[in-house]
């Protein structure tokens, strides 16, 4: 399939271009960074678009029969909130809008665990069960987890005046071997003195991610589905009772769980769905101490990471 991987420089667009390439399709990847123009064959196409410009996307998106569209500001503490928000729901306009007008066969969408609007809220909630799946209602208060949520209703806009179909992924937080150590240390040391988790310790590992966005990409669901997509256990590798015990005592009710160190988001209806299965782990980078092990770290090192190989396979 041709496939336009929108921001394609960021960690999951560049894991999801290895992952794809590496499956056979053909790629193109965009994003607002400047290309490279001495290059060969990399592995991918890339051209230097902004999907806020509906020029630009247009152009980009003509041609392509699949769009994963990862391109975002992704959180909404680093920009002013209505430069988060005009970004990443303009962006996303401009994808379903120049997918319909392009003929494009589906759009997979790249949203987030944080529209439940738990993640940012300026006045702190938490659900009241785990595990949490697709039945929560999305309640946002920040303009990140608005503009998803905007992002999920131009999906179900798009497949309702037109044929394209769509799915939107919504990741738990992403790891890979840059960021794992960082991220999950203060939860695999000391779980219960680290402030609890909202989405209940659920993370998710980048190439489980890119490998759930070309499932959602090459499989054949109809209209539009927004699915969880998590890693299997959670990122302290304590049973999720004790924590949610620990943390929020009864408030919280805790349900049938997969497996005693669950996440604390359910990925049953992408597995469902999608066929997506997890397969990896933190424990695959970090030792019980949260520190990031001699192979990844020496595989970053090298720069062959799938994603710094996404990343060189564009220029
Ligand atoms: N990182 C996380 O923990 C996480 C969790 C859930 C969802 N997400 C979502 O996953 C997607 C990818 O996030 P990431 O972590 O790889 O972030 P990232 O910042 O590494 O990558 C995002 C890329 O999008 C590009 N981009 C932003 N605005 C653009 C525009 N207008 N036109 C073209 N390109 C543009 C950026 O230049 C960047 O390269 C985003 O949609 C993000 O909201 C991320």
């Amino acid at each position: 399939m041709q496939i336009l991987v929108t921001g394609a420089h960021g960690k999951v667009g560049a894991a999801t271009i290895h992952e794809l390439i590496a499956a056979g399709h053909e790629v193109t990847g965009c994003d607002v960074v400047a290309p490279v123009y001495e290059g060969g064959d990399f592995g991918a196409h890339y051209v230097q678009a902004d999907l806020t410009d509906a020029g630009d996307a247009f152009a980009v998106v003509r041609g392509a029969d699949v769009v994963i569209h990862c391109a975002a500001l992704p959180e909404p503490t680093r920009n002013v909130g209505s430069t988060v928000f005009r970004n990443n729901v303009m962006a996303t306009f401009n994808v379903a809008e120049a997918a319909v007008r392009m003929g494009v066969d589906r759009v997979v969408n790249v949203s987030s665990e944080t529209v439940t609007g738990m993640a940012f809220a300026e006045r702190p909630f938490h659900a009241a069960a785990a595990p949490i799946d697709e039945s929560v209602p999305a309640r946002p208060q920040d303009p990140y987890a608005l503009a998803k949520v905007f992002g999920e209703q131009l999906m179900d806009a798009m497949v309702a005046r037109s044929d394209v179909t769509a799915v939107s992924i919504r990741p738990s937080w992403v790891q890979w071997e840059g960021n794992y150590e960082r991220s999950l240390k203060p939860w695999v040391s000391d779980p219960f003195s680290a402030p609890p988790s909202e989405s209940f310790w659920s993370y998710i590992d980048i190439y489980d991610l890119a490998h759930g966005l070309r499932l959602a990409a090459e499989a054949r669901t109809a209209g539009h589905e927004a699915l969880y997509v998590v890693s299997a256990d959670n990122g302290t590798g304590r049973p999720l009772r004790e924590l949610i015990a620990h943390h929020f005592g009864e408030a919280v009710a805790v349900g049938e769980l997969a497996r005693a160190d669950a996440g604390g988001i359910s990925y049953a209806k992408a597995e469902r769905l999608i066929g997506y299965k997890p397969a990896h782990t933190w424990r695959d980078y970090l030792n019980e101490d949260g520190l990031l092990l001699d192979a990844p770290r020496e595989r970053l090192a090298r720069g062959e990471t799938g994603v710094q190989r996404g990343r060189a396979a564009l220029g």
